[in-house]
């Protein structure tokens, strides 16, 4: 049976789905721009909106959020939401971005929604319970040959791990059938879970661009090692399907 967060967390993504489905190929208000990466309005009241919803049901609990977090540390339940994964893409009309929400009780993750609005695909996993799309279970893919293997290497915005991924790149890609490089790391990793990717790699990533993605491919029978760069925050992270051997892949 699933836990009652659940029910919570994904009534809060398939709102925050169609407010950012109703918005996508409209005027993008820009609020930031680095060399590799945007902020834009939409990101902040996509949040507001997420976190109305969860104190709606839930108003004592914390959330960290990545436009801003609210609520006391001393909370049992926190959740942690990116309310769009995918800004890059959501801004120049690519149709690939989603909302990744996870609930954790004393830091251990125990629901996790991530929702495609555009495909309207949306990847649960809840303990206990099965990972699921669209409420059918789903399963990590077998492959286990390097050579047959298509997975993505994400390029976080520093240029030192822009670097680490592009020397990662030029390992890999003579290896492997395919490398992608999508713009979503939720995506990415609820991709891994239901068996489209094999592997999904990112030198620098955030806590709220994984908590989701990391129970459901947990519990899709796929691995997710990390090196945490600021604990309990920042990370490395490799995705696999579980069969795949990419112990060579490391993070110095
Ligand atoms: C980004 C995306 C991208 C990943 C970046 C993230 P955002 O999140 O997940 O795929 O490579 O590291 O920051 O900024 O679009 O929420
Ligand atoms: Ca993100
Ligand atoms: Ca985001």
């Amino acid at each position: 049976m699933p836990n009652d967060f659940l029910s919570t967390a994904i009534e809060t993504a398939l709102e925050a789905g169609d407010f950012l489905r109703r918005h996508f190929e409209t005027d993008i208000k820009i609020s930031e721009k680095f060399s590799h990466d945007i902020k834009i309005e939409l990101d902040n009241l996509a949040q507001e909106k997420i976190i109305a919803s969860i104190l709606k049901d839930y108003p004592e609990h914390q959330i960290i959020g990545e436009e801003g977090s609210i609520g006391s540390k001393d909370s049992e339940i926190c959740w942690i939401v990116d309310p769009l994964d995918g800004t890059v893409n959501f801004t120049y009309g690519i149709p690939h971005f989603c909302i990744s929400i996870a609930v954790q009780k004393r830091g251990k993750t125990i629901a996790g929604v991530i929702y495609d609005p555009i495909r309207e695909e949306l990847f649960t996993a809840s303990e206990p319970g099965y990972p699921k799309l669209n409420g059918k279970v789903i399963k990590s893919s077998q492959r286990s040959f390097l050579s047959e293997s298509v997975g993505v290497i994400g390029f976080s915005r520093t240029k030192e791990t822009i670097a680490k991924a592009t020397d990662l790149f030029f390992n890999l890609v003579p290896k492997v059938r395919k490398i992608r490089f999508t713009g979503s790391a939720a995506l990415d990793l609820a991709y891994v879970a239901c068996g489209r990717l094999d592997f999904y790699i990112e030198q620098q990533i955030q806590i709220w661009d994984i908590a989701a993605g990391i129970l459901l491919v947990e519990k899709s029978g796929g691995k997710i090692t990390t090196k945490p760069i600021i604990e309990g925050k920042t990370f490395s992270l490799k995705a696999t399907n579980g069969s795949l051997n990419l112990d060579f892949v490391t993070f110095d």
